[in-house]
Order: C-alpha cells, then structure tokens, then sequence
C-alpha cells in the first residue's frame, strides 16, 4: 500500500471521529416499532456517557456475556473490559425503550484504521434477551452498515467467538463474510463485509 493511500486512510477515520453525530443523517431512522417493540435510539459518544447510563452499559454487557468470556481465553475482566467500553473513541447507539427510556440494547463501534483500511469496526451489538428474535439487531446491523459506507469506509468489520454458533450464523444470514486475515488457529473470526446490501427502511 502506498503512503498516499495509507494517508487518505487516516484522513477519512479522522474525519468520521470528529462528526458530532454520525447518525444525523439517518436521523428519520432512530427508531423501530415493530413486532411488539417501541424503540428509540440515540447516538452518544463515550466520553458523554453519564456514569448512570456507563452502569446499563456495563451491566447489560455482563448479563449476555460474562459465563461466555469465562469459557474462553478472553476471560471475565472487568476492568480491562470497562477501558474498551468507554475508551474515547467508543461511538455508542443507545436503544431505549421509547415508554420508560430504560436501555434495552446498544451498539459500541469505533471508526479505525483495521489492516491498513479505514473500517468501522464493530466492538458490540447486545440486546436484552427479552428484544431478541424481532428484527432489531438486523435493524440495528442495517444502521451501521449505512453509517459506514455513507462515511466512505471500506468495511463494517467485527469479531465473533467461533464457539457463539448462534451469532455467526446471525451475521451469515446478513452477508458477512471471513475476513481473509481472520487467524485460521485463532478461537475467533473476524467477519466483515465490504459494500451495502441491507437498505434501511421506516418502520
Ligand atoms: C445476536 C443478536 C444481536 C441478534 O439480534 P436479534 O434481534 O435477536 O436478531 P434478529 O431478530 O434481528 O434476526 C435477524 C436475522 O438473523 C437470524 N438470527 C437471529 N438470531 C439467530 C440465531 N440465534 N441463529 C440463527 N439465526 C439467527 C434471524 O433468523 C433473522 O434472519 P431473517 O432476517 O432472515 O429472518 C442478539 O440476539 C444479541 O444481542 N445476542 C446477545 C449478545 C451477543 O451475542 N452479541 C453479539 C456479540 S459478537
């Protein structure tokens, strides 16, 4: 790769991470009300969480993913966890519950350079078990997928414990693929996918 490219690169995750909201351009799309859900969602970035709303962050991720960190070679620990999670790049989609505003999913991604391309890089989904299985996370895939190619990025990227057979499967049905420098030893995959194929659409 050359310096030129590599430098525009660079220029493009910095552009991405200076925008004060990445979202206002789906502004019409920060919501889902379907399937018996009412949903709204807000874009935040780290640094302006509340230490309220860092507490539903955290305890949310614990509840969907604790026993299963424990099983491999991450391991449960929280205080390098809770650096990722409210590092100041983190970019946060907030899925509130549009009647009493309590979290019932987010979405953590950053804007990063991934080998050598600019990428939006997908750290979280997690949903609460009682909105799974109704169309948000799709939804929610479908909303990152518009943010990163209306931001120019050459890939949504993302990893995913090759034991989760449920979540890969969930990505399969929505078009990701291996990446071609995901380790083939490694007990994770890195998935992405490389050009817009979920339309977003009003529900
Ligand atoms: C994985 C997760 C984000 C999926 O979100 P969801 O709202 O439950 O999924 P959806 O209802 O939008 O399903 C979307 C599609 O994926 C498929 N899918 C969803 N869950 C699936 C599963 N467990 N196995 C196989 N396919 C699945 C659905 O059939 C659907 O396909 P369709 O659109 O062709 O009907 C959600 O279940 C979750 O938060 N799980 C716990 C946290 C987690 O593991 N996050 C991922 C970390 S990498």
């Amino acid at each position: 790769m050359s310096n030129n490219q590599l430098d525009k690169s660079i220029k493009a995750v910095k552009m991405a991470n200076g925008l004060k909201d990445p979202t206002e351009p789906f502004s019409s799309y920060m919501n889902y009300s379907k399937n018996n859900l009412d949903i709204t969602m807000h874009f935040k970035k780290a640094p302006a969480l509340t230490s309220l709303v860092k507490k539903d962050i955290f305890s949310l991720f614990k509840d969907n993913m604790m026993e299963t960190y424990k099983k491999c070679p991450w391991e449960w620990n929280e205080k390098e966890k809770r650096a990722e999670l409210f590092h100041k790049d983190a970019r946060y989609i907030l899925v509130c519950n549009s009647t009493n505003k309590s979290l019932v999913a987010f979405v953590h991604f950053r804007f990063d350079i991934e080998d050598l391309i600019e990428v939006l890089y997908l750290y979280e989904i997690q949903l609460e078990k009682k909105v799974r299985g109704k169309g948000l996370g799709r939804y929610l895939m479908s909303l990152m997928e518009n943010i990163a190619f209306h931001y120019n990025m050459k890939r949504i990227a993302l990893t995913v414990l090759k034991s989760e057979i449920n979540v890969i499967n969930f990505y399969f049905s929505l078009q990701y693929e291996i990446e071609s420098y995901s380790p083939e030893d490694a007990f994770y995959y890195i998935l992405s996918k490389k050009s817009k194929t979920l339309e977003l659409v009003n529900n």
